[in-house]
């Protein structure tokens, strides 16, 4: 590459470096946004939001059966049947049949009617097709948005994410919701015990192979983590004794100012065109909905300055949302000179030459290196705070991770990791993937919550 353009390009992507002092100060930021979130006085006005979830440390065993697991929070829909069971080791649980439904853009945005009468009609469907109309299944949801729980199955949209809209939800329990569409329907029945965020979910899942594991991970169209706090901290929650899950909701880091100084012109035109201006504005920097459209616009960028494509935008690349977050893991996961990029950007209406190519791949790396070494930045708060409230010399923890840019991505996980470590001293972290943790959890915590409501007389 010509030395001078190769100088300007470095010089765009040079603004999406951080160094260690960076994320050591977004680290401090996050976790006194934390600590206000966990206090009551506080809570109303702290970006992040540290909801309860009444998931609790000590379960006392759990239902053995059949649970049908829903999944919503991203762009499917998904059902599933779970088994659970026991062993000498404590739980078991196999997957069957899970069924992936999409979700169309008049059911995202339309109504919270229109929504919830879409996901009862998908599981009516799911039970046809598994013959079982007639069974009343425990069930279990991992609803994947923040919810203010006043019980483990019962709790209000605080605000939608990650582009859903649907009118008549927020402020609403969402379980009820649900029960109502499925009463609606009256084809079916179905018998909700507990609702929970996919962080949990995950969390939970892994829980089951590594009882270290008390922290939850998402790095997908969203991100954000859950972990296990000092019930003595959980000051929106009565009781002192022992510890519960605490959904941090991080995504909404930054809501309050406390990103100004990191975030990039890129990352105002993705907040402003997004549907929730000035919310989730952590997220926006990370997760997989905003990663490919991040990029797009950096390629503009170059495009603008007569540094790549000869000066001259496409239509297509022109149009907002066209340069998908697959791409990006695809264009630095490419190994056959360009071949790939090349593809994908003739699928643009783009014919680049070699050095195009490798722009692109640069602005690649930037957006998803920042993603990575930000996140990291926020999950070093958590478990910091962790060994913190627990006064422990050297804090062992597993986190439960899953989501597509964490999983998918050729160099997100590597450089995540380093990173973690590289700001946790005095902690060991292991980092477990999870396998369809938010289906599998969620039927895990309803054979708890199903349990206990027997015990209680429910
Ligand atoms: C968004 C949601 C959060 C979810 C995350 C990952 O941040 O608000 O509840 O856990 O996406 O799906």
């Amino acid at each position: 590459m010509e030395q001078s353009v190769q100088h300007e390009v470095d010089q765009i992507l040079s603004e999406f470096r951080l160094q260690e002092e960076d994320l050591h100060v977004l680290m401090c930021r996050m976790q006194s946004e934390m600590e206000r979130g966990l206090r009551l006085e506080t809570n109303e006005e702290a970006s992040v939001k540290m909801l309860p979830t009444y998931v609790r440390s000590t379960p006392d065993g759990s239902e053995v059966g059949d649970f049908l697991a829903l999944d919503l929070g991203g762009t499917n829909f998904r059902v599933m049947l779970v088994k659970v069971g026991e062993d000498v080791e404590g739980q078991w649980r196999v997957e069957t049949k899970h069924k992936m439904y999409s979700i169309p853009e008049d059911a995202m945005t339309g109504t919270a009617k229109m929504l919830f009468d879409y996901i009862a009609e998908c599981i009516s469907d799911y039970l046809d097709q598994q013959n079982m109309k007639h069974k009343k299944l425990p069930l279990g949801f991992t609803f994947s948005f923040p919810v203010r729980h006043e019980d483990i199955d019962k709790g209000i949209l605080l605000n939608w994410t990650k582009g859903f809209k649907a009118s008549g939800a927020e402020g609403n329990n969402v379980v009820g919701l649900l029960r109502d569409a499925i009463k609606r329907r009256g084809d079916f029945e179905m018998d909700v015990v507990a609702m929970v965020n996919d962080t949990v979910a995950t969390m939970i899942s892994c829980y089951y192979e590594d009882h270290q594991c008390e922290v939850g991970l998402i790095v997908g169209t969203g991100c954000n983590a859950c972990y296990m706090e000092e019930m003595r901290n959980v000051e929106l929650v009565e009781g002192e004794d022992g510890r519960m899950c605490v959904n941090t909701e991080w995504g909404a880091f930054g809501d309050r100012g406390e990103l100004e100084d990191f975030r990039l012109e890129y990352d105002r035109v993705v907040d402003e065109a997004s549907v929730n201006p000035g919310q989730q504005l952590y997220e926006k920097m990370i997760g997989g909905k905003y990663m490919g459209e991040l990029v797009r616009l950096v390629l503009l960028k170059m495009v603008n300055e007569n540094l790549l494509f000869g000066g001259e935008a496409s239509d297509k690349l022109k149009t907002r949302g066209a340069f998908e977050t697959q791409f990006v893991s695809q264009i630095e996961g490419d190994s056959s000179d360009f071949k790939q990029t090349s593809n994908i950007l003739h699928t643009l209406d783009v014919q680049p030459t070699p050095r195009d190519c490798h722009c692109v791949r640069l602005a690649c790396e930037s957006v998803s290196t920042r993603a990575a070494v930000m996140c990291s930045s926020g999950l070093a708060g958590v478990v910091n705070l962790m060994r913190q409230n627990r006064g422990e010399e050297l804090l062992r923890i597993t986190v439960g991770v899953d989501g597509s840019v964490y999983k998918l991505h050729p160099s997100f996980k590597a450089k995540f990791h380093a990173m973690v470590h590289t700001l946790t001293p005095g902690c060991e972290i292991i980092f477990i993937q999870s396998e369809e943790g938010s289906g599998r959890g969620a039927a895990l915590v309803s054979a708890v919550a199903y349990k206990m409501a027997a015990l209680i007389g429910h």
